[in-house]
């Protein structure tokens, strides 16, 4: 049987395009729907129909939760055909439940692969989360500086002057604080209601005019993130945050040991993994869904860190007649 050494990720980059296409285009119906939970499900069916076609030996490593929680798609199981190597996956069917129930910008599905034990293994808690763009020296911000000196270090690192900076920031009352740090170094901040994958990505990409993420969101979605900078190039840092024990708890079970190691990109991800991701709804990185009558169309970005090749897949299907 074919080890994780086999990883054939060309030919596999374009298998997960289609996994997070189908998600993508099962969730579409319920874009503006105010629906989280039918659109999330719809979009987890798809992702494991077409994850089970792929000739892969895949674990879930971050999926939809717990074996008890989730029934579908949940840490630890076991996807694919059997017939391939073997891989461990990190996945987020629908990245912004609320965005797509509310038809709001930057909804996304989301799924990383890599060779067996090349992601961490992230429990459902919280995470600290600090990315910049590629091009940088190594630490030149980091997750023990206050929010203020990071916008400083970076503006003097870019050349440029504080106030022609961008943050990106979760909307959320645990940044406040935050908020008005950055605010008071007169840098601006691109607010997100939700969706700190696309947050991250978007310091990649210059013309997304942001050029660094701060604050705290899920752990597993900083994994995702991970992945996906390590593709486009960028610094990232995320730290554990746990709120109880029972979090605490969940960590251990994950084999973490270290509660308050900060983890680099490359401590997150530490092989070359491959990346795709599908809009839902239109953003700044990808289109939506684009709906008409008798047929759907998606895009979809796919992306190798072993090659830091990025590319953009159209994909026009007929919709079937009820
Ligand atoms: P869902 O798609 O699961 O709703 O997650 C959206 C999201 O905004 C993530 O991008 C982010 O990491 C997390 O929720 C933040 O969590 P919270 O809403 O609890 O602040």
């Amino acid at each position: 049987m074919p080890t994780s050494a086999d990883f054939q990720d060309r030919m596999l980059s374009l298998g997960l395009a289609r996994v997070s296409e189908a998600a993508a285009l099962a969730s579409a119906s319920l874009i503006g729907k105010g629906d989280e939970k039918a659109a999330d499900q719809a979009a987890v069916n798809a992702m494991r129909t077409q994850l089970n076609m792929l000739d892969i030996a895949g674990v879930v490593v971050i999926g939809e939760g717990e074996r008890d929680e989730a029934p579908m798609l949940y840490i630890g199981e076991e996807v694919g055909t059997g017939n391939g190597p073997g891989v461990d996956i990190a996945l987020d069917p629908l990245e912004g439940t609320t965005l797509t129930a509310k038809d709001m910008p930057n909804a996304l599905t989301v799924i990383a692969m890599g060779p067996r034990g090349s992601m961490l293994h992230a429990p459902d808690t919280y995470m600290d989360k600090l990315a910049i763009g590629p091009g940088y020296a190594t630490d030149v911000v980091t997750l023990d500086m206050r929010p203020a000196e990071r916008v400083k270090a970076l503006a003097a690192a870019k050349g440029c002057a504080v106030a022609d900076i961008t943050v990106c920031i979760l909307e959320r009352p645990r940044h406040e604080e935050m908020i008005a740090e950055v605010r008071a170094t007169g840098a601006a901040i691109r607010l997100i209601t939700d969706g700190d994958v696309a947050g991250v990505m978007h310091c990649a990409d210059p013309q997304t005019g942001i050029d660094m993420y701060m604050g705290a969101g899920g752990a597993p979605e900083g994994v995702l993130a991970a992945a996906a900078l390590k593709c486009m190039g960028g610094q990232m840092y995320g730290r554990l945050l746990f709120r109880n024990d029972d979090e605490r708890g969940r960590a251990s079970k994950a084999g973490i040991t270290d509660f308050d190691r900060i983890y680099t990109r490359d401590e997150m991800v530490t092989e070359d993994v491959i990346f795709a991701a599908t809009g839902v709804t239109g953003g700044t990185i990808l289109p939506g869904v684009k709906r008409e009558p008798g047929w759907m169309t998606t895009e979809t970005l796919i992306m190798r860190s072993k090659t830091g090749s990025v590319r953009r897949i159209n994909y026009r299907t007929p919709v079937a007649k009820d």
